[in-house]
């Protein structure tokens, strides 16, 4: 586990299939992500198999919110989306990073602020890497709110390197380098 303020990072279990299928169908939630397509839980199967031969710092985490406090003796954590790692290069120490969030009521309460803060932790403090970006489409206000102020400076743009609801749009590339991190000057609610 890896734990956060309010969040904690831990490996993906089959039983967490029902909730990735329920919540990529969700037109809302894939709305800004690679996922065009309705999902079933036979193509989550077959996702979660092929996630298994990533490797290990590839492999996706599921993002669990705490819904107890220790003191109350019965800590529960609850599934609220998925966060990976992805194309770590060995020699840049470079890597993209994403997630989702798919409860939709954790919308705009600071989770995804926090999941990329533990993320840009994890991959500079722990993975030893350099760079440390992400792709964001123009529209994604949200998003791209979170990930400034989990630090993330935006760099530039792929013009019309996505195509969602009939129409090309632009997406924007923003990066944190190592030697510009602050992990003290992180806004995390
Ligand atoms: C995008 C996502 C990860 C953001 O996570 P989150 O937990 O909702 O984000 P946070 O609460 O940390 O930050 C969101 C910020 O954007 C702001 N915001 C939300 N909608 C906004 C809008 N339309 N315009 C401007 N700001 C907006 C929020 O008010 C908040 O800022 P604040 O804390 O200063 O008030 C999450 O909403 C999500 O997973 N969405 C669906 C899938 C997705 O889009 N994934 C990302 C693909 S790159």
């Amino acid at each position: 586990m890896i734990y956060g303020e309010r969040i904690r990072l831990r490996r993906n279990e089959r039983s967490d299939i029902p909730k990735f299928v329920e919540w990529l169908n969700d037109p809302e939630v894939r709305r800004y992500l690679l996922i065009d397509l309705p999902i079933s839980q036979a193509n989550e199967e077959q996702w979660f198999e092929n996630m298994l031969k990533l490797p290990a710092n590839e492999q996706p985490f599921g993002i669990e919110i705490r819904e107890s406090e220790p003191a109350e003796g019965n800590e529960h954590w609850r599934l609220i989306g998925n966060c990976s790692f992805m194309d770590i290069h060995s020699t840049i120490r470079s890597a993209e990073v994403g997630l989702f969030i798919g409860e939709k009521s954790c919308w705009n309460k600071g989770y995804g602020t926090e999941v990329m803060s533990l993320l840009l932790e994890l991959g500079f403090g722990t993975m030893n890497l350099n760079r440390i970006f992400l792709r964001v489409d123009e529209a994604n206000k949200g998003g791209i709110r979170a990930y400034e102020k989990a630090g993330f400076v935006y760099e530039g743009r792929l013009r019309q390197g996505t195509f969602k609801d009939g129409e090309y749009a632009d997406v924007l590339l923003m990066s944190v380098i190592r030697a510009e991190w602050n992990p003290k000057k992180q806004v995390v609610r």
